[in-house]
Formats: C-alpha cells, sequence, structure tokens
C-alpha cells in the first residue's frame, strides 16, 4: 500500500476505540498507515517525524508522542508531537532509561508512583515506553504519555510494540546520522 494523501487515514477520521475490537483494529489501520508512509522514503528524519505524528493524532487521550534516540548511554530527545521536552536522559533514568536499559517495554499506570519518573509535562498521569531495536540492540525508545491514569492495557502495548518495529530502521539511521 502507497500513501495517498486523499484516503480516510486513522489520523483523518473520528474513531471510536471504546471496544477492544475498535482499539485492535485502529492500531491495524495506523500500521498499515505508517508503512505507506515510510515506504519508499530514504530520510530517517522525515519518517521518524511523520511516525511521531501519525501515532500522536491516531490514538486518543495523549498529551505527547515522541522518540528518544540512544547515543552513547544517553537518550536524547528526537521527533516528536505535544510541549517541549526534556532533551537528555542517561540510560537506566525515568521510564525511558529503565526502557531501554533493560530492552523491555515499561508500562506506568501512575507516573507518581514510579520511582525516578522524569515529569517533562505536568499533565502526565500513565506512561508507555516501548525499546526500538535494530539488529539485535536497542536504539532508540517510543515515548507515548497520556493525562488519564490507567490509559495503557496490553493492546497499546502490543500495538505500540509494532509500530516500533516499523520505524526502527529509520530510528537507527537517524542515530548514526545518515
Ligand atoms: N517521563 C519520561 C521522560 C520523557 S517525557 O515523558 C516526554 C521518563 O520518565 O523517562
Amino acid at each position: 500500500m502507497v500513501h495517498d494523501p486523499a484516503r480516510a487515514t486513522p489520523w483523518s477520521d473520528t474513531t471510536s476505540t471504546e471496544s477492544a475490537a475498535d482499539k485492535r483494529t485502529l492500531y491495524r489501520d495506523l500500521q498499515q498507515e505508517l508503512a505507506a508512509l515510510i515506504d519508499g522514503e530514504s530520510d530517517p528524519l522525515a519518517n521518524v517525524a511523520n511516525a511521531a505524528a501519525a501515532i500522536y493524532h491516531t490514538l486518543p487521550a495523549l498529551n505527547w508522542v515522541g522518540f528518544y534516540l540512544l547515543r552513547g548511554d544517553i537518550l536524547v530527545l528526537g521527533p516528536f508531537q505535544g510541549r517541549p521536552a526534556c532533551v537528555r536522559i542517561p540510560l537506566g533514568r525515568g521510564v525511558c532509561g529503565t526502557a531501554a536499559a533493560s530492552g523491555q517495554t515499561v508500562v506506568v499506570a501512575d507516573v507518581a508512583a514510579f520511582p525516578g519518573h522524569i515529569s517533562c509535562d505536568s499533565r502526565s498521569r500513565s506512561e508507555l515506553v516501548v525499546p526500538v531495536r535494530w539488529n539485535g540492540g536497542v536504539v532508540g525508545v517510543l515515548d507515548l504519555d497520556s493525562p488519564v491514569t490507567s490509559r495503557f492495557d496490553a493492546a497499546d502495548r502490543a500495538g505500540c510494540e509494532a509500530l516500533a518495529a516499523l520505524i526502527a530502521g529509520s530510528i537507527a539511521n537517524l542515530r548514526d546520522g545518515s
């Protein structure tokens, strides 16, 4: 599938996500559209920027979505949607640094209860951070913040892990400066 600006997309439609089935459909459509957006485009900055915008404008109840790129042992802010955010997060610090260091997705139902949570936006109440892997290593993270406590469930986790896999090659290239 190629990207067609005239086609209805998950981010241009008003989509109900009341049921688990609706949520799976939303993620499936978003994954297809993200694949179409980056298909044939080699510029990693363009692709990662579009990924942040597509996710932010599709999934409901979010106040921030973006990527951090792992450079050495520091996560450095990459393309995002939302308010300006913390630029550098050491590996192992905060939710993002914890996910990157462990290589495991971290779902935080209540950020106030997560020791070491780094507050970049006072509206954030819950958070989902997915490590982005490429060639067997972590190259960055996908971070989603919500103003709603317990916003993220297992379907969000699986859906965002699939999105992270789709954009991983672009994240790796962007990190390497190519
Ligand atoms: N809360 C994150 C920091 C990044 S912002 O949410 C955009 C953390 O604890 O790592």
